[in-house]
């Protein structure tokens, strides 16, 4: 809601903004405790439907050769749809081999889908990290490791 108040010309003028206070209230409690730390799954055999929303899952072999490349695909939304919007939609994919980034994309809502895949290449087993950031949700991380043989 936009209150504003008009005193006599050459007084002032005044704007004041206020919020529903029921969604103001639930905006601030829901996301104040998802940006304050990376948000991972809790159980992984019992996802939420935020967890399942949100998490960054890993499709890549379980094993490959040395120096031998192979896909790696980052996924948000596969156990269930993310909103794609202006509003609310997935801002960025970053993948990690251990601490070391092997790719960052940002997205744009609508026009991409947050799903990326990049071909990279492994000297010793990693554990390879794919993390995201929502506009409203924070961030999340899923991870998987990868056996070099
Ligand atoms: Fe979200």
């Amino acid at each position: 809601m936009v209150d504003k108040f008009f005193d006599r010309p050459g007084g002032f003028c005044a704007t004041h903004i206020s919020l529903e206070p029921s969604i103001y209230y639930e905006v601030i409690e829901l996301t104040e405790d998802l940006f304050s730390d990376i948000n991972r799954a809790g159980d992984p055999s019992s996802l939420s439907d935020l967890e399942k929303k949100h998490l960054p899952l890993i499709d890549a072999p379980d094993s490959v050769k040395a120096g031998e490349p192979f896909e790696v695909t980052v996924e948000v939304g596969r156990l269930l749809a993310h909103p794609n919007e202006p509003g609310h939609h997935i801002q960025w994919i970053v993948l990690l081999g251990g601490s070391v980034t092997l790719a960052m994309v940002e997205l744009t809502p609508v026009s991409t889908s947050p799903k990326v895949t990049v071909t990279i290449t492994l000297d010793k087993t990693t554990r390879l990290r794919a993390l995201e950031r929502c506009n409203l949700h924070g961030e999340w991380e899923h991870s998987k490791e990868i056996k070099v043989l």
